[in-house]
């Protein structure tokens, strides 16, 4: 019997109401423009309203795929996360309820730094192999936080992806081997007691690196294709520089030309959305997927890799080949628009969505409504979240 294609089926994105430029950012520091947009390759960062977060913006990136191919077939939703909202309750209960999803569902929430998405992605193609009938729909939502004044906070950011995994898919049919990478070290991290990461920027710079050339070696060990065989590269993004550093170094590491002109060629259209969005966190690789598939229009039947770290930490080499006719799939409108039509805000505004001042003792407290997005956290009440629509359409 010949095993399906299985893979992603369709991709959507969702980000914030607000962006602050990084621009804005540099003047407020007192720094060169010039160290964000070309040392770093970012240009501005997603800020969440008050009443925006994680399952708001899953929620809405999640909704046009239920609105394109109903949700009968879904019976997993897998949502991948570093922020979540509670200690106990996966966030993919609140999207289930805020789309409306058949109650024969089963739904859990995946944490290991930026990679768990990918974890997920596995999972899914697992649970799709055993039973082809089913869909799986697999969400990766972040706010990448860090403490205001450090080196760490113009990566900041916010977006969200939600993908469902099919078999005979539309846009990627993903492939056996992948390449694995695993090592305990403390590059980057949240103990529970924070709202911010904790992080050494150089060593995360460098165990990115290596783990991206280690899974790389194990995926060449397990059979995998030569890397002149990809037609681009989606690397996880904090920021777009670090796809290009880590590619160089994957380069040089296999004796490969690592010229700016191939390291364009292979990353360049894969960065165009991250550059907007700033660090996603979970959901990164997976932006840069959809840029990608978005701004490239010469991809049938090629194989394109995605790689995806997690701080910690996690390495993963996902190889898939892209379906033919997937431009006619592919949401650019919506997924530009979702980026550009943020309202910009000045650093006093950031400064004040940044640190909110929110109960923690139960107390009742609603959020000003400020989202135009479809989702919105409308209060804290008994240490409940209370999630409304809000009659917005999302993306289509
Ligand atoms: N014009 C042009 N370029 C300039 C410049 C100027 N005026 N001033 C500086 N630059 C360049 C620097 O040369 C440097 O480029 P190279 O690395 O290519 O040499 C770049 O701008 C950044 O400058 P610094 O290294 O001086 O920046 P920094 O030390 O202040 O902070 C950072 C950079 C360490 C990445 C920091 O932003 C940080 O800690 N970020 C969070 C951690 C992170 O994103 N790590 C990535 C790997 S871990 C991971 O991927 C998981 C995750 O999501 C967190």
């Amino acid at each position: 019997m010949t095993e399906p294609a299985i893979g992603i089926h369709d991709l959507s994105l969702a980000t914030t109401h607000y962006r602050l430029d990084l621009a804005t950012l540099a003047h407020h520091l007192g720094t060169d423009p010039a160290k964000f947009h070309t040392g770093l390759g970012q240009d501005a960062m997603s800020v969440p309203a008050a009443d925006e977060d994680i399952v708001t913006m899953a929620a809405a990136a999640a909704r046009p795929i239920i609105d394109r191919h109903g949700a009968d077939r879904i019976r997993t939703i897998l949502f991948a996360t570093e922020t979540g909202v509670d200690q106990s309750k996966a966030a993919g209960l609140y999207v289930h309820g805020l789309l409306g999803l058949p109650s024969a569902c089963r739904i859990v929430e995946l944490k290991q730094a930026c990679y768990s998405a990918t974890a997920a992605l596995q999972f899914a193609t697992a649970l799709v192999a055993r039973d082809p009938t089913q869909q799986v729909l697999v969400l990766a939502s972040d706010i990448a936080k860090y403490e205001r004044g450090t080196a760490a906070e113009a990566t900041q950011g916010a977006a969200a992806v939600a993908m469902l995994v099919t078999a005979d898919p539309r846009l990627l049919r993903l492939e056996v081997p992948s390449g694995v990478f695993s090592a305990d070290i403390s590059d980057f991290w949240r103990p529970n007691y924070r709202s911010e990461a904790v992080v050494d920027g150089r060593a995360s710079i460098t165990a990115y690196q290596k783990a991206t050339v280690e899974a790389w070696n194990d995926y060449r060990r397990h059979g995998g294709r030569d890397l002149s065989e990809f037609a681009a590269f989606c690397y996880h993004q904090p920021f777009t520089n670090m796809a290009y550093k880590a590619h160089r170094h994957l380069l040089e590491s296999t004796g490969a030309a690592a010229g700016a002109a191939d390291l364009d060629t292979a990353l360049a259209a894969a960065a165009v959305y991250n550059r907007a969005l700033g660090n996603s966190y979970s959901a990164s690789a997976y932006l840069a997927l959809a840029s990608l598939l978005d701004h490239r229009d010469d991809l049938d039947q090629r194989p394109v890799a995605i790689i995806s770290y997690g701080s910690g930490s996690v390495a993963e080499i996902l190889s898939g080949v892209i379906v033919p006719g997937y431009r006619n799939h592919v949401r650019t409108a919506a997924n530009t628009n979702a980026i550009d039509l943020r309202e910009p805000i000045g650093y006093a505004r950031y400064e004040e969505l940044h640190d909110p001042e929110l109960p923690d003792d139960g107390s009742h407290h609603e959020l000003p409504a400020e989202t135009s997005g479809p989702y919105r956290l409308a209060a804290l009440t008994g240490h409940k979240r209370i999630y409304q629509p809000t009659g917005r359409p999302a993306g289509t």
